[in-house]
C-alpha cells in the first residue's frame, strides 16, 4: 500500500490542488442534494455523470433537424449519415483496437446476441460455452437462448468458479479448465471487469489460453471500457461488447458498442444477422436492384439499423473529454484515487469491513467492492446516502464504491472514508 497517503483532510486537498486532471470535473454536471450541495457521487460504475457539453451536442442535432429536415443526413455541422464514423478513433483508443474494429451501436445485450450469431459455432463435440459462475444475468440469458435456439441443452454452459472459500477467479484455474476441457468448448465468454467483485481478469492470458485450446473468445466490457487499459487487437480477442452509460458517461440507456477483430471483420463470408446499415454504402440505397447483402469491411458490417443520432450526441461529447485528458493520465490518477480509497478502508470498522476487489492495481479498475460482514450493507448504503454520498448496494453483502478519475476528487474519497468511520462508530 502506498505510504504517501494520509488520513488528514489537508492531504486530500493538496492532492486535488496538484491534480493535472482537475479541470475535467468542471466539464461534468454534478448531482446535488435538494439544498443545492453537490453529492459525493461514487457511482460511475452504474451510471456515469453527464458531460456538460452533452446538452449542447444534442441541441445542435435538434436544431439541424428543425432547420434542415432530411437534408441534415448530409448537411449541417455533423452530417447524420456518417455521424458515428468520427467516434471510432477515440473508441478504438479505449478498446485498444483500430477504428475499423469498433463501432457504436445498439445496447450491450443486443450486441451480444449479434455476436453470438456469428461467433458461437457449435460443431461436433465442440459445443460448450465457458462463462463465469457469477456472470451478469443478461449475459447468461443471452447465452442460454442461443443454446436453446440451436436445440442444445443448458448443460452446455460450463462455468468457471472461484476456489472454495474464495470469491475471485484465478487465471491459472481458467487455463487449467481450458487445457482439460477445451476440445468441447466452442466459445469463452467472460466479464472483463466483474460487476460484483470489481476483479479485472488477465484478459491477455485468458485470450491466449482460449486460442491454444482452439476456442473463440469474447469479453463483456461493461465495467472495463473507459476504466481500464485494453489492447483487444494485440491480445487477439475475437469480439467484445459494451454499454456506454457507465464509464463512458453517455447517458441512461446510451448507445453501446462492439469490437470485432480485423481478421473476422475482413471475412464477408461470416454469417450474421444483417441489415441495411451493415451493407456497402455504395449499394445501400440501390433498393430496386434486389442485390445481395455486401457487408462493409470491419465491425461496421455488423450494424443493422441507422443509428439514433440524438442518443449518440452525448457519447460524442464524452469521448472528446477522454481525448483531451488522455487515457494513460486518467489511469494514473485512477490507480492513485482507488489506492487512496483502499487505504482509508483499511482503517474503519475492524473486522466488519473487507474489500473483495483484488489488491493489485493491475487486477482492478476504479471500483472497490466493500464487503460488509454480518449483514447491514443495504442499511449502510442508505445511511451514506443520507450523508450525501452516493454508492450502490448489491445483494447480499456488498457496497460498490467507484471513484472515477474524470470527475471525482481525493477530497470526496476522504469524505467517504470519514463518513464511513463515523457511521460505523455510531453502530
Ligand atoms: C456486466 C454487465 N453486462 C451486461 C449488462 C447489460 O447491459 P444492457 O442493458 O446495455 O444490455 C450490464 C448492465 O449494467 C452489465 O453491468
Amino acid at each position: 500500500m502506498n505510504q504517501s497517503y494520509s488520513v488528514e483532510e489537508s492531504w486530500a486537498r493538496a492532492e486535488d490542488a496538484r491534480d493535472p486532471l482537475a479541470w475535467c470535473r468542471d466539464a461534468f454536471e454534478l448531482p446535488r442534494a435538494p439544498a443545492g450541495v453537490p453529492l459525493v457521487y461514487l457511482c460511475g460504475n452504474s451510471l456515469g455523470l453527464m458531460p456538460k457539453a452533452a446538452a449542447a451536442r444534442v441541441q445542435t442535432e435538434l436544431e439541424a433537424w428543425g432547420r434542415l429536415g432530411v437534408e441534415a443526413h448530409f448537411e449541417g455541422p455533423h452530417p447524420w449519415y456518417s455521424y458515428g464514423a468520427p467516434l471510432c478513433e477515440p473508441l478504438g483508443r479505449l478498446a485498444g483496437a483500430g477504428p475499423d474494429e469498433v463501432v457504436a451501436m445498439n445496447s450491450l445485450t443486443v450486441n451480444l446476441h449479434l455476436m453470438l450469431v456469428t461467433f458461437y459455432r457449435p460443431e461436433g463435440t465442440r459445443r460448450k460455452i465457458l462463462l463465469e459462475e457469477s456472470a451478469f444475468p443478461s449475459d447468461r440469458y443471452a447465452l442460454a437462448s442461443h443454446l436453446a435456439a440451436r436445440g442444445i441443452g443448458p448443460d452446455a454452459l460450463l462455468v468457471a468458479k472461484p476456489r472454495p472459500g474464495e470469491r475471485l477467479l484465478r487465471s491459472e484455474d481458467v487455463e487449467a479448465l481450458l487445457a482439460r476441457e477445451g476440445r468441447e468448448i466452442a466459445l469463452v465468454w467472460l466479464g472483463a471487469v466483474h460487476y460484483y467483485t470489481g476483479q479485472l481478469l488477465e484478459l491477455e492470458r485468458i485470450a491466449a489460453a482460449a486460442r491454444r485450446a482452439g476456442c473463440l473468445v469474447g469479453f463483456d466490457l461493461a465495467h472495463a471500457i473507459g476504466n481500464v487499459p485494453l489492447a483487444l487487437h494485440d491480445w487477439g480477442v475475437d469480439f467484445a461488447v459494451w454499454c456506454s452509460y457507465k464509464y463512458l458517461n453517455a447517458g441512461p440507456g446510451a448507445v453501446g458498442g462492439c469490437y470485432v477483430h480485423r481478421r473476422h471483420g475482413r471475412d464477408p463470408a461470416l454469417s450474421r444477422f444483417a441489415g441495411w446499415w451493415g451493407n456497402d454504402p455504395a449499394t445501400r440505397f440501390a433498393m430496386q436492384s434486389q442485390a445481395d447483402f455486401i457487408p462493409v469491411p470491419g465491425v461496421a458490417g455488423w450494424q443493422v439499423s441507422n443509428p439514433p443520432i440524438l442518443a449518440l450526441a452525448p457519447l460524442a461529447a464524452s469521448l472528446e473529454l477522454f481525448e483531451r485528458a488522455g487515457f494513460a493520465e486518467l489511469r494514473r490518477k485512477s490507480e492513485r484515487l482507488t489506492g487512496y480509497l483502499e487505504f482509508l478502508l483499511s482503517e474503519p470498522g475492524g473486522d466488519r469491513l473487507g474489500v473483495l476487489t483484488p489488491r493489485r492495481p493491475a487486477e482492478r479498475g476504479c471500483q472497490l467492492s466493500v464487503l460488509v460482514r454480518g449483514g447491514g450493507a443495504e442499511a449502510l448504503t442508505r445511511r451514506l446516502r443520507e450523508h450525501g454520498i452516493v454508492t450502490d448496494y448489491r445483494e447480499p453483502d456488498v457496497i460498490r464504491v467507484a471513484p472515477v478519475p474524470l470527475y471525482n476528487t481525493f477530497h470526496e474519497v476522504w469524505r467517504f472514508g470519514r463518513t464511513l468511520v463515523e457511521l460505523l462508530a455510531a453502530g
